[in-house]
């Protein structure tokens, strides 16, 4: 089976490149971060105060389901049986996913879940430790990084484009303080696996991102 690990910062095209890519290559994307931002919502819906209460957290979290499926526009995430694939995508959400993530009894079941996920697959898995964790074989792993402002700049784009109010100090701010969170927290901290390529986005277009990603995998897959 062919394993391609896609991990990098929040914002860094990620998601919409690993989705392309497992598109053209026939194989299935598997989003991750969906996975950490349903626990957080789950979380928040208790009333749980996750950062001061992170063994009430791993609790609540323990007795979820999550489950996946894969529809026209790409892959669906269930909680609880619940579609709450839309309601993941908050500001407010990816804080507390940020937050949740940094819990090691939650990562410990969720990197199970991803691991029995792509068993037998040809899979494109994105997140923050899939090189070096969740796919420390994976035959190819790509770190996939951008500029804080070019991040800050795409996600706020796509927030105004859904018609959310926001400002763009804001969603820089955010990005900041998550990047902080992902890459200071004492489990799995975000950082490049050792045999990984690094791809920095920041002059690329999308196009120009999906087609670097491509080759990449295509070079392996020769080999
Ligand atoms: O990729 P994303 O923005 O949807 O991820 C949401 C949060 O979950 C992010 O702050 C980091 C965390 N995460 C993680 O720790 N490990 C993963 N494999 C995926 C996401």
């Amino acid at each position: 089976m062919f394993k391609v690990a896609i991990d990098g910062p929040g914002g860094a095209g990620k998601s919409t490149i690993s989705k392309a890519a497992a598109k053209q290559k026939g194989f299935v994307y598997i989003d991750t971060g969906a996975m950490y931002r349903a626990a957080a919502l789950f979380c928040m819906r208790q009333g749980i105060d996750i950062q001061n209460n992170p063994e009430r957290a791993a609790a609540a979290v323990d007795t979820i389901s999550i489950d996946i499926d894969y529809q026209q526009d790409g892959q669906h995430i269930y909680l609880n049986g619940e579609d709450v694939s839309e309601q993941i995508r908050t500001p407010e959400v990816s804080m507390g996913a940020s937050e949740v993530s940094a819990i090691g009894k939650v990562r410990e079941r969720l990197v199970a879940f991803q691991q029995e996920l792509a068993a037998s697959k040809n899979v494109i898995m994105d997140g923050r430790d899939i090189g070096t964790k969740v796919l420390p074989d994976a035959q190819v792993k790509i770190f996939l990084t951008a500029s804080a402002e070019v991040r800050a700049k795409r996600r706020y784009d796509e927030l105004v484009a859904k018609g959310d109010d926001v400002s763009f100090h804001e969603v820089l701010k955010d990005i900041e303080k998550r990047d902080r969170n992902d890459e200071t927290r004492a489990v799995s901290p975000l950082k490049p696996a050792e045999d990984s390529v690094l791809l920095d986005t920041s002059a690329l277009s999308f196009a120009e991102s999906l087609q670097a990603v491509v080759d990449i995998i295509d070079k392996k897959l020769k080999n």
